[in-house]
């Protein structure tokens, strides 16, 4: 059994004015809000049960947008994050959802042209593991950041100044249920966030970690510059959902 877990909360702050009044996951990108495309690559994968992670502001919005998630063949769960206390802390809201069944979670402002179907697949083989997804970018420093050794991954770092490659970690996790337990022993980072590249690490360190290398194009767009990157993407070729 695996669940869907949209994240959609934070500040957006990045963003300046285009987020003064409207929720980041609320913006176009191409045809859509942007939480459409999280949604739909976990409806185009076949996920049916779907939680939303958002704030209070505008908690409202989304569910107004999207409601039962009867329009887009799901059934949708919303849960309220007080304050943006990172995205592990977003992820661990997901527990009661999440009893005893494996999730995959998207942070919602990640745009990719691939279905996640593959990575499901492959992450489906490993039950047991924490399954992450891997795009090669010419700015790594902006992202969490992977090292591997051949076949494996040895290290995470997030934003590294000096990266140890050119491989970002993507918005794409799947984690087996006991994801929650390890949440329960995180510190706040520097930044003062609860760190997913933290729960990440805590797998690969017991040898429970795969990766998938992503196909197509990947972008986040938390980012004016990479809010129109993402609308360029999407526009050119169509995401597969
Ligand atoms: O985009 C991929 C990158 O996302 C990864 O490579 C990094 O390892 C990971 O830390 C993250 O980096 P950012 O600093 O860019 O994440 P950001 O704060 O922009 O949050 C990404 C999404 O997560 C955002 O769309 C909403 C959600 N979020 C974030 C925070 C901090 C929440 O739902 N709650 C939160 O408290």
């Amino acid at each position: 059994m695996i669940r869907g877990v949209i994240l959609a909360g934070g500040k957006g702050t990045r963003l300046g004015e285009l987020t003064k009044v409207t929720n980041k996951h609320l913006l176009p990108v191409g045809p859509y809000p942007m939480v459409y495309h999280p949604l739909k690559k976990l409806t185009g994968a076949g996920l049916t049960d779907i939680l939303l992670v958002s704030g209070t502001e505008h908690m409202g919005d989304f569910i107004e947008l999207l409601g039962s998630g009867k329009d887009h063949g799901c059934r949708l769960t919303y849960r309220v994050q007080d304050e943006a206390g990172g995205i592990a802390q977003a992820l661990g809201l997901a527990e009661l959802f999440c009893t005893d069944s494996r999730s995959c979670v998207l942070l919602g402002d990640n745009i990719f042209q691939a279905s996640l179907k593959p990575m499901l697949d492959a992450a489906t083989a490993k039950p047991d593991w924490a399954w992450i997804g891997l795009k090669e970018v010419h700015d790594p420093g902006r992202y969490g950041v992977a090292e591997l050794n051949g076949e494996r991954v040895i290290g995470i770092e997030e934003k590294p100044k000096n990266p140890k490659s050119n491989l970002a970690v993507v918005g794409i996790y799947i984690y087996p249920p006991d994801v929650f337990s390890v949440i329960k022993t995180l510190k706040p980072s520097g930044r003062g966030e609860l760190e997913i590249t933290d729960v990440n690490n805590y797998y690969l360190k017991s040898g429970r970690m795969g990766f998938s290398t992503l196909d197509g194009y990947w972008t986040d767009a938390g980012t004016l510059d990479s809010l129109d990157v993402a609308n360029d993407l999407v526009r050119k070729v169509a995401p597969t959902f």
